[in-house]
């Protein structure tokens, strides 16, 4: 099946998920066809050729359609292999940060488990929309109790984004998650598994999704460049895997977006699409700051943020990436260190930007006389 087919597969969904934002008419009519409502329900052929049309999200038109496609998790893959094998699936709970791959590997699991048509064996509710107790209740409920003609076994109920649920929503979940078990299995995804109540995570088989590793995450990236005839550069796709910190989704976004905005994309086109500081800015400020009068640097930092449209919490995050590649004596790297924390808080409830701007250069001057005073004191 070619991936293009995928729109096809999608689960009936109680809720809009990422590609009705990406895509409201496609969603809409493949939803349409899915449920087999709508006078004009729409064949697969005309469905790929809409898709081909409209341009589907690179997220969505490379989305592993088999478990063994999902890269990096290839221990979590083997293991639900595993389960499929033995007929014996229990309930999963997989966490773990965004564009990670969950979603992904829940699809590939129910199509690997029921074939194409999965949708009729799968519910997917999306717990941001509908987190109240009555989705629990009553769609859970109707869905676990119809049965699919001429098939035998369990049927699947996915709740994505299940750390929104509400606290009642959960504790009606666990008297169902029992109640239906001979028959159906929860997958429940979710960002922060401490948001999830501990009586359903003792439910469940719990499975980390760690952010993926660059080397995964770059092989991925060659893959679609090849395959939409790219132009990036080295130093481009270096930014690229650095911008994204192990989230699949987003380096594919920033690639799409960068690839339509810039003919060749090198590294300042990648930090421009993403509204990033170019890590050559956050060196001047940083050189700035540490052997600059005050006045002067506070001047340059001004008109640079001006000029470039940025924000002091960016330069406090480049600040703070930076000073992990310079050499400083322990002491003044812990008093930085301590400062540039206080007022990225400070910025977070709401401080004035240009009062932390003092602080953080007041903190710079201080950090390096104490570095100086250090190196005087050994001689
Ligand atoms: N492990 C992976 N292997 C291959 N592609 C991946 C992987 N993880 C993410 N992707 C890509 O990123 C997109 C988003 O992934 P997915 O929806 O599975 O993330 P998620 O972990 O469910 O994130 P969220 O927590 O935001 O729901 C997919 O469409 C796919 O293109
Ligand atoms: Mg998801």
């Amino acid at each position: 099946m070619s991936k293009d087919d995928m729109e096809v597969d999608e689960p009936a969904s109680a809720s809009s998920n990422a590609m009705s934002m990406l895509m409201p008419s496609a969603k809409g009519k493949a939803k349409e066809a899915a449920n087999g409502s709508g006078d004009g329900v729409l064949t697969e052929k005309e469905l790929r050729e809409m898709n081909t049309r409209d341009g589907l999200p690179w997220v969505e038109k490379y989305r592993p359609n088999t478990l063994d496609e999902v890269v990096a998790h290839q221990d979590i893959t083997a293991t639900l292999e595993k389960f499929i094998e033995a007929g014996r699936l229990p309930h999963l709970l997989l966490y773990g940060p965004p564009g990670t791959g969950k979603t992904s590997t829940v699809l590939a699991l129910a199509r690997r488990l029921y074939g194409p048509p999965f949708r009729k064996h799968v519910l997917e509710l999306n717990a941001s929309d509908d987190r109240g107790i009555d989705v629990v209740r009553d769609q859970i409920k109707s869905f676990a109790m119809t049965k699919v003609l001429f098939s035998k076994g369990f049927k699947l109920v996915i709740l994505d984004e299940a750390d929104m649920m509400t606290q009642a929503a959960q504790s009606a979940l666990r008297r169902v998650i029992e109640m239906h078990t001979k028959n159906v299995r929860f997958c429940i995804l979710c960002n922060y598994v401490n948001k999830i109540a501990p009586a359903i995570q003792s439910r469940c088989t719990r499975f980390r999704f760690s952010p993926l590793p660059e080397k995964e995450v770059q092989r991925k990236v060659d893959e679609v460049v090849q395959k939409e005839g790219v132009n990036i550069t080295e130093d481009g796709r270096a930014a690229l895997l650095k911008l994204s910190r192990g989230d699949m989704r987003r380096a594919l976004n920033v690639l799409q977006a960068c690839h339509a905005a810039y003919d060749r994309i090198d590294e300042s086109a990648v930090y421009n699409c993403t509204g990033n500081p170019d890590p050559k800015d956050i060196e001047r400020v940083v050189q700035s700051m540490m052997s600059d009068e005050f006045g002067t640097s506070f001047n340059l930092i001004t008109a640079l943020k001006t000029e470039k449209g940025l924000a002091l919490q960016d330069l406090i995050t480049g600040a703070y990436d930076f000073l992990q590649t310079v050499d400083l004596p322990t002491q003044s790297r812990v008093y930085l260190l301590d400062h540039l924390g206080s007022c990225e808080h400070r910025l977070s409830v709401g401080g004035s930007e240009k009062m932390q701007l003092t602080a953080l250069l007041g903190a710079f001057k201080i950090a390096i006389e104490l570095s100086q005073k250090q190196t005087n004191g050994k001689r």
